[in-house]
């Protein structure tokens, strides 16, 4: 992680900061009792390595309540119906749920966000389950749309939208 730019936001008591090889066993933990989506630890290293930039936490008192991370895809447009772009994907985001509605959500998306577009990403994207509306919620306040459903795109069968907007 040299010459990263290290960000420190603070958000009432909390920061905003980017994750360190230190943060990733309470991220992990975070991620296991927030979603039903699980990886295995080598993965959230590997997105740590890929992309430290937009890879944050949110901290209290020193104690990890909440990450986002991401990471960049080469491909189709999700929002033009032709040609390349450059993009970043919300992989997984999460906030301990004493620690929800304090503007953590919005904070740690907001300034990936800010990253991605640093890293000359031209629209960002995410999966989002059908039946998760407060995420959907955030995501709509943050300007993402509805770009298309994704049939059985959860291992239980659950289908997802797949959401998305411009940076
Ligand atoms: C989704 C999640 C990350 C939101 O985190 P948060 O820190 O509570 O979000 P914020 O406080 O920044 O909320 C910002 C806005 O999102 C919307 N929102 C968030 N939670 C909401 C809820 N329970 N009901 C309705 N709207 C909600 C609101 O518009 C809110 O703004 P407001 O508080 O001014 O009304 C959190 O609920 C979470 O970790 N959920 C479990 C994991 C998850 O579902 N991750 C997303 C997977 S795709």
């Amino acid at each position: 992680m040299i010459g990263l730019q290290k960000l420190h936001l603070k958000i009432g008591d909390y920061v905003i900061r980017n994750c360190s090889k230190e943060d990733l066993p309470s991220v992990i933990s975070i991620n296991l009792v927030s979603l039903p989506e699980h990886y295995s630890d080598i993965f959230f290293e590997e997105i740590l390595n890929e992309l430290p930039e937009a890879f944050l936490i949110a901290e209290k008192d020193g104690v990890v309540v909440g990450y986002i991370m991401c990471r960049i895809e080469y491909g189709l447009s999700v929002l033009h119906k032709f040609g390349l772009a450059r993009k970043g994907h919300i992989v997984s985001i999460a906030v301990l749920e004493q620690h929800r509605r304090k503007g953590l959500g919005y904070g740690l998306i907001k300034e990936a966000l800010k990253a991605l577009k640093n890293k000359n990403c031209s629209e960002v994207f995410l999966e989002v389950r059908v039946s998760n509306l407060e995420a959907i919620k955030l995501y709509e306040k943050l300007g993402f749309k509805v770009i298309s459903k994704l049939r059985w795109y959860y291992r239980d069968g659950e289908d997802a939208y797949l959401m998305g907007r411009a940076l």
